[in-house]
């Protein structure tokens, strides 16, 4: 069964879902570098594509990914605003939403480049998105992993996934 991570920009679902491959010798389909693999960085694509172009890019590709089955999915953290997106996430039995605060992110994500939304909007503007995707996160979660400050190490919480989801 693929373990789905969900959840907002900056709140490390490639690296823990990494640290998770990579500790337990699992098999994993990062969304985001899949689409960068195939159509080039992700600010081009918006540049070229627009916002709603991209979107269709993760749908199509997480179509492709749900079908290969693998032992972890890590998704972008917009994909949960295309209902076509949610509709077929609805459908799995395991989506975890790795929820953080919008200060988490924004720390995380602020001073980084390469993701066309941090580049173009202010700081208020992804705290709106932020606030409205809370509910299209709980709309297609199945569980929820809740960030404690100080967050915990990448290897900690791929212990706590790897006990929760893959044994027993
Ligand atoms: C996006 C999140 C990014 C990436 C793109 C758009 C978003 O992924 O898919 O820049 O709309 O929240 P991460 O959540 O891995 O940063």
């Amino acid at each position: 069964m693929t373990l789905i991570l969900i959840g907002f920009m900056g709140v490390g679902k490639s690296t823990v879902a990494q640290t998770l491959a990579q500790g337990y010798q699992l098999s994993l389909c990062d969304l985001d570098q899949v689409i960068v693999r195939e159509h080039g960085p992700i600010a081009k694509i918006f540049e070229q594509r627009g916002e709603a172009g991209f979107r269709q890019l993760e749908y199509d590709n997480l179509t492709q990914c749900l079908q290969r089955g693998p032992d972890i999915l890590a998704l972008g953290g917009g994909i949960i605003e295309t209902p076509a997106s949610r509709q077929l996430l609805q459908t799995q039995p395991q989506v975890l939403w790795l929820k953080g605060s919008f200060e988490l992110s924004w720390q995380r994500i602020s001073h980084d480049t390469g993701r066309p939304l941090v580049d173009t909007l202010t700081r208020d503007g992804l705290r709106q998105r932020f606030e409205r995707r809370q509910e299209l996160y709980a709309e297609v979660a199945t569980a929820q992993l809740v960030l404690t400050d100080p967050v915990p190490a990448p290897a900690d919480l791929a212990a706590e996934l790897h006990r929760r989801f893959f044994t027993g």
